[in-house]
């Protein structure tokens, strides 16, 4: 575990500016293994105990967030034009410098999840951990046979490129949707396949990313952190 300067701690424990926690810290409103500290360069284990106006505050290394990304929004830190998934919790998380670990097009929809741990990120999306995802997919033409078998054996895009197979399970409830699970990450990868069966997509949701599904109960933009049991879930996804 590493070693901080108080200051920096407890900003980031409370999610406030260096400053502030300095006046904090200089008026006695911060103690450390319970006693009062008003040096703010003293240096602090992180699992130290702190409190801050006698509420416990608690140094969180990373954050993990999971969004339900509604469309219009780009999956983006940040943007000249539009707003981005990092614009959507930037009031809980101003303080941090969280980006996407994956993306989204635009006009997609559905489970964006963002952090701060750039390890992390880079592991699961390594395009050899091969990390699912599942996608809620709707045509502007039924599903067919042939799309099936072609996911199944792999789709060869209009540019040349061969991509890995995918399951494509069709919807009982409607002809016109599907389920697709991918497990690499090209550009537009869902759109250009269907493109090969000549077949537009009208709606592109994601539902779940290496086996943690998207929390059913978060309305379009809204979002909360992941569960120790999500992270450790992904995590595992490293593992080949
Ligand atoms: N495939 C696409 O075409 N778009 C997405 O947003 C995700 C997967």
């Amino acid at each position: 575990m590493g070693v901080l300067r108080l200051d920096k701690l407890v900003s980031e424990a409370v999610g406030i500016s260096r400053t502030d926690a300095r006046k904090f810290i200089a008026k006695g409103q911060v103690c450390v293994n319970g006693a009062v500290c008003k040096k703010a360069d003293t240096k602090v284990e992180q699992t130290t105990p702190l409190t801050v106006n006698g509420k416990a505050a608690e140094y969180v290394q990373y954050v993990y967030i999971m969004l339900n990304k509604p469309q219009g929004v780009v999956s983006a830190s940040t943007d000249k034009r539009d707003v981005t998934v990092v614009n959507l919790v930037q009031k809980d998380f101003g303080r941090r410098s969280l980006f996407p670990a994956g993306r989204l097009d635009k006009d997609s929809t559905g489970f964006v999840l963002l952090t701060d741990d750039g390890g992390f990120a880079h592991d699961i999306l390594a395009p050899k951990r091969h990390v699912p995802k599942t996608y809620k997919v709707k045509l502007d033409v039924p599903v067919t046979a042939q799309m099936q078998a072609g996911f199944e054996k792999g789709v060869t895009l209009a540019d040349g490129e061969s991509l890995k197979p995918a399951a494509l399970t069709p919807d009982l409830d409607d002809p016109y949707s599907c389920t697709v699970v991918l497990v690499q990450g090209v550009y537009h990868q869902i759109k250009r396949m269907f493109g090969v069966f000549d077949a537009g997509v009208v709606a592109l949701h994601r539902t779940d990313i290496g086996g943690v599904a998207l929390d059913s109960t978060l309305q379009p933009g809204a979002y909360r952190c992941l569960t120790a049991r999500e992270v450790a879930l992904l995590k595992r996804e490293k593992a080949e």
